[in-house]
This record gives structure tokens, sequence and C-alpha cells, in this order.
């Protein structure tokens, strides 16, 4: 019955057709395996001829459960005699992870939400499904769509940053695109798992407008926009009960409210008990090293079906929402065929270009000095390449953060030493390179360069959170990890002192501080910029591409701005409020006049652009904001026009919103006008349900949160 995958990338993209032909009477699996039926109706078909046996089996992982299958995070067993696939879960957000080899690693989340771009990350997630599914991976375990709340979470960097706009554009379009194929995508993590201290245990406490407004609205777009398949219930506890057996999320909002239709599956570990987390809202278990106690194993369920805690229409209920999804998209039609070939699989080289795209597209320039970037071309120049990060080794550290994301394939990794070097010479440019642990070769090497690029790195990981806004150098994994130069922000301030034409690129998980700002000449934020960081990173030099990233997430201008009272944040005795409700990110500088180092929105470009002739009209219960756009520099650029709401004050909301944006590519001197549609959600605000109130709404446009040249207002309700 099932089909073997003969080809590998390309093949997946879908084109859903028929791999079974027309049902034989005969079939077994005729009820269910006619491609043109619904997905619900084949999935009613399926669940009600299984035995008690087959269905148990789909709640939980299989063996071996651990990295032991080809790689992988885990599996579940097909049943061949009724035509269910396995189920091949793998991560996930940067590209194939795991103990995968030969895949393609991308940019991390938060330099994919810097593009501000949906279609170009549509386009990522659906070459991650194609990899996925030539590995024989059939979920992925991503997106991750955390909030980023505060600058310390460690896993911010697998994030789109900290406003929900932004997030769920982002999320929804990664979706799509791994969906593209016949491979699931899994929104993670559900919910309000926003720091790694006490991960496993921290019973998160916020309110439930704040829930709603700030924190729900990626995965509540995930679901009713995407249709993502699954949703991973996180490790963490919220209002006292653990995610993975949390009623009110799994049941509440996800189902009743928004209407998911797919299956939950715990993260790692997340289970911890068997009928309550069943009832809940859980459908699919999975494990984390060291093995746990199997709670949804065949013997564990039968127990709570014996003692009535557990009924057999909800484990019918359970396994029809792992098998809806899959057949909606295409897993029974085209199921993967795990094995050695699959796995040692080379499925990278048609993304190499890709990866390259997006990590110049993800890169903020936050400062130029005087146009010091690009490099003019001339030739004939000494470029200094300073920093641990910047060489093979630190840059296998620094080009992929910490954690089940972190992809391999150090083989095919471009540091930007190499990068450099390749793009120094197709120029005629020289470079020499010193590795920065001594601030004395520091100096002196950018004191005889014509140009210096130093790059920095911090150590971003899943599993703790940064102490600090410091350029920690990253988890050292490798015996060369004792030349990490020991003060990164000593080597920076040392180059950038001794030659004003010195490149900062920060290679960082999220925002740092900056003491060496002022005598920096131009600063580049790539983030974690995947195995053609380098490469890409040359093209932003030499301007063979421009830095197209824009912040999505503010950069504060002192740790005392980032901090939090301790039972905010990280919490006491295992608890944790989120006092600053609505306040997060840009909302709550806004709301406390506060100056950031660099505000959410903000990045420079290569060129410039003009704003002007905002009007705005009322369509339906929202507004059509429309203006014209102008590249006033001399070269060919993208701009991010930005639109925030503010709202009457019976509202209650922070002082303005980012409610729509749009990426403009423009040639010198041409225009475009733009219009930016919001609809009625644009407005509202979470009182009982999704709320207008009449009156005056403010609406600003411009190119970041703190520069927003055009404004105007729209009168609503009454
Ligand atoms: C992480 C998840 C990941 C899973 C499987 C967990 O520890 O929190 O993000 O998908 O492991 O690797």
């Amino acid at each position: 019955m099932r089909r073997v995958l003969t080809a590998a990338v390309g093949l997946a993209l879908v084109n859903l057709a028929p791999a079974v032909p027309a049902a034989q009477a005969a079939d077994p699996c005729a009820a269910w395996m006619d491609p043109h039926d619904s997905a619900s109706h084949r999935a009613d078909e399926l669940v009600a001829a299984m035995t008690e046996d087959q269905a148990l089996g789909m709640l939980t992982f299989s063996d071996p459960p651990w990295f032991a299958f080809y790689g992988t995070a885990g599996h579940v067993d097909g049943i061949p005699e009724i035509c269910v696939p396995d189920l091949v879960l793998s991560d996930a957000g940067s590209g194939v992870a795991g103990l995968q080899v030969a895949t393609t690693v991308f940019p991390s989340g938060v330099a994919q939400a810097s593009t501000w771009d949906p279609a170009l990350q549509r386009r990522l997630g659906r070459a991650i499904g194609e990899e996925a599914h030539a590995k024989g991976i059939n979920v992925l375990l991503g997106p991750g769509m955390n909030i980023a709340r505060t600058p310390y979470n460690g896993r911010n960097f697998e994030y789109f940053g900290e406003d929900p706009l932004l997030s769920a554009r982002g999320a929804t379009a990664f979706i799509r695109g791994i969906q593209d194929n016949p491979v699931l995508a899994s929104a993670k993590h559900y919910a309000f798992n926003d720091q790694e201290t006490d991960r496993m245990t921290v019973d998160v406490r916020v309110d439930e407008r704040t829930r709603r407004e700030i924190y729900l609205p990626p995965f509540e777009a995930a679901v009713r926009q995407a249709d993502v398949g699954s949703v991973m219930c996180s490790y963490n506890r919220v209002g006292g009960a653990y995610a993975c057996e949390n009623r009110r999320l799994l049941t509440g909002y996800l189902r009743h409210d928004w209407g998911f239709d797919g299956f939950v599956v715990s993260d790692w570990g997340a289970t911890h008990s068997t009928a309550p987390a069943a009832t809940a809202g859980m459908d699919l278990e999975m494990h984390a090293s060291p093995l746990p106690q199997q709670y949804f194993s065949a013997d564990n369920l039968r127990a709570a079906l014996a003692d009535g805690t557990l009924t057999w229409a909800r484990v019918r209920a359970m396994v029809h929402d792992v098998v809806r999804p899959m057949f909606e998209h295409g897993l029974f039609d085209h199921p993967v065929e795990p094995g050695p070939a699959p796995y040692l699989d080379d499925v990278s080289t048609a993304h190499a270009a890709l990866a390259r795209r997006v990590a110049a597209a993800g890169t903020v320039l936050l400062k130029n000095r005087g146009g010091l970037l690009p490099f003019d071309g001339e030739g004939g120049r000494t470029i200094a390449v300073i920093g641990w990060a910047a060489n093979p080794v630190g840059a296998s550290s620094a080009t992929s953060g910490g954690g089940s994301s972190h992809g391999s394939g150090v083989a095919r990794q471009v540091s930007p030493l190499e990068g450099i070097t390749a793009a120094a010479r197709s120029h005629g440019d020289r470079v020499v390179y010193v590795e920065g642990s001594s601030t004395v070769d520091a100096q002196a090497a950018a004191a005889a360069a014509d140009e210096v690029v130093v790059v920095a790195t911090d150590g971003s990981s899943e599993g703790s959170d940064r102490p600090d806004l410091g350029l920690r150098p990253a988890a050292c994994a490798t015996v060369f990890c004792t030349s990490i130069p020991g003060n990164q922000e000593a080597m920076v301030a040392a180059a950038s002192a001794a030659n004003p034409r010195t490149v900062v690129v920060l290679d960082v998980g999220g925002p740092v501080r900056m003491p060496w700002l002022p005598d920096a000449g131009a600063v580049l934020v790539p983030w974690y910029g995947g195995l053609q960081h380098g490469n890409a990173l040359a093209d932003v030099l030499y301007g063979d591409a421009e830095p197209g990233g824009r912040l999505p997430q503010t950069f504060p201008a002192s740790e005392a701005q980032a901090s939090f009272e301790q039972r905010a944040y990280p919490g006491v005795d295992g608890r944790e409020t989120y006092d600053e409700g609505l306040l997060v990110g840009y909302r709550g500088y806004d709301a406390r006049g506060d100056r950031p180092l660099f505000p959410f929105g903000y990045g420079l470009g290569y060129t410039t652009f003009d704003f002007r002739d905002l009007a705005v009209r009322r369509t339906g219960a929202g507004a059509d904001v429309s203006f014209r756009v102008r590249n006033t520099g001399d070269r060919a650029g993208a701009a991010v026009p930005q639109v925030y709401v503010s709202f009457p004050a019976s509202a209650g909301e922070p002082p303005k919103r980012l409610e729509g944006f749009e990426k403009v590519r423009l040639a010198p001197d041409a225009s475009r006008r733009v219009t930016v549609h919001l609809g009625r959600r644009a407005f509202a605000y979470w009182h009982r349900g999704w709320t207008v109130d009449p009156g005056r709404y403010g609406i600003a446009v411009g190119s970041s949160s703190r520069d927003l040249p055009l404004r105007t207002y729209v009168v609503l309700g009454g």
C-alpha cells in the first residue's frame, strides 16, 4: 500500500495527487484512502475501523524513542495493514535539525522575523518542509512563536520577536510554507513559555487580557489562518496547571475558541499524567531524555479506561485529532519512508542560495557613520577580520543558537572569515585575521588596516537564560574553546577605538549592550545567520545585497531598562506573575517614556525613503491606510513602512500597537502608493471578547516605532 518515495528535494512540493489508485473493493483501506474524500470523513472511517490496540498505539512515541530513529526527535510507528504511515517528528525552525546530516541550516527565527517579509518566510518554510520530507520526516517541531517578553530569554533567537502581529505574520507564513509539503508544522511552545529559567516547572500567572492580546495571537493565527496541523504544549505551568494538562489552554482557547482540529503533542517530557492530560486536551505524548514514565502507554491508558477517568470516546477523539491533519495535509497519500538511504541523503544543495538571501534580508544595519558601508569596491585595501566568532570553529557556535534547534552541517558552513576572504579576493582586497583574544592584537590589527570587521557572539541557548546583556561566548563544544576571547566587549572596544572604519558584527540571539557604540563606525546584527552567514555578510559588506532587516525586538539602553521585579522575572518560589501586563517590548518603552538604544522596527538599509500623502478610508469594520513611499537614495532597496494604531483612552491600551506593515522594494527615485488594510481586530481590545470602543483612533506611519512622520486619525463607532 505504501508508496516508495523515489525523489528527494522538489518532489515534495505538493501536488497532493493520489499516490494510491482508486481503491479496490478488496482493499482493506478503501474506506479512508480515497484522496478526493474529505479529511474528516477519512479520519472517521479509519478511527472506526481501528482495533483498540491500534488506536492506543497512536497516542505515544514508539521505540527507539530518542534520536536513535534516524536522528529524529521521535516517531510513532505506522500500521501498514491499515495504511497508516509512520509519523516522524523532527526539529525544525531554522532547518531540519536534531542529528540530521546534510540539511540546510537557515538563519534562526529572530533573523527570519527581522526580514519583515512573510512571502520570503513562506519560501523558507517550504524549503525546510521539502528537506524534511526527503529525509523521511513528516512533522516539523516548529515554528517557535513565544513572545520576547524579556531580552534575557535564552530561546528568543528561535522566536519572532516582541510583537504579536509581527510574530503571527511570520508564524503563519512559515507554517503555510512547511505545509505546502505533505509535512505538518507544530506551533510551539504553547503557551507562556517565555523563559528558560525553571523552564520545566515555573508557574506563570498572566491576566486574561494580556493572554489574548500579547501571547496568544501567534498561536491563534497559526490555527485560524494557517491551519497548523499540530500544536506543542510546553513544559511550564499556567495558573497552577501544567500546560500539557491545562484544559483552558488545550480545549478552551485552542479548540473551543479557535476551532483547532489537529493534535496537541507534548513537548519532550512535558506530560505529567495520563487521564488529566488526555481529558484536558492533549493527544500525543513525546518524551525527553532520560526516559521518563510513559504516561500514554497502552497499559496506562487502559488503566485509566478501566477506572473510569478516561473514556473510549475521548481516546477515539484523540486518535482522530492525530490522523485528521495527516489526511488533510497529504501524509497518508505521500507517506515517508524513513531509513538509512534518506537519512544519508544530501538534501541541502538546492537551498544554499535561499539561505544566503534570507541571511542578508534579516541582517539589521544599526549604525553606518558617514556611509562607511558598503565598501566602495575600488580594491587594493587591507581588511582586518577580528574575532573568534569569525573563524570556522567559532562560527560553528555563532551561526545557530544552542539546543534542539541547533542545525548541524558544519562541513558546509561558510564562516565570516571564509566569506569575506572570498569576496575580498574578487574585489582585489586582502584579508588579515586575528582572533582577538588579546586586545593588543585586536587593536594593532585594526590600526594597521583600511577596513575592520570585528565579529562577536553571545551564548543564547535552550536550557538557560542569558545572565545579562553582555557578549558572553557561546557554550563550548570543541577542544578549540580555550581560544574563545574572554572579553569580546574589550575586543570590540579596542578595534573600534583604533580605527573609525570598524564594522561591528553581532552574531547574537538577542539585544546586547554596546558601551563601544560611539567609537564604532558601523554595526550589523545578522543574529544567528545559518550556514551561509559568511557569504551573506560579505554580500552586505560589499553591497551585493542590502542589509534588509528591521528589529523585531527593542534594544535596551541599559540593564535597568530591561529589568523586572523578581516576582515578574524570573519568579519567586517557582511562581512568576506577568505584572507588566500589556506593556511588553515597545509598548512598555512607550508607556514609560523610556528611550531605548535602538527601537522596535528600526534598521537602516543602504538607501533612504520618504513617506508622504497619508490617507485613511473606513472600510466595513476596519480601515484602509494608504501612503506613498519613495526611494530618495541612489541605490535600490526595500522600505518597511509600519502602521501603528493608538486607541481612545477608554480602551486602556498601551500608547500604540503595530497593526500592519509591508516590505516595499523600490529602484532609486521610484515611488509607490501602498495600502495597508486594517481589519476590525486592529481596533479591538479584549474585554470578555474583542471589543471596539467608539472614538478616535490615531494612525501613525513610519520606518520604526520611534520614527513616525505621518499621522492622522479615524473615528469609529458611536
Ligand atoms: C524542546 C522542543 C523540541 C523538543 C524535541 C524540547 O526539549 O523544548 O522545542 O522540539 O525538545 O527536540
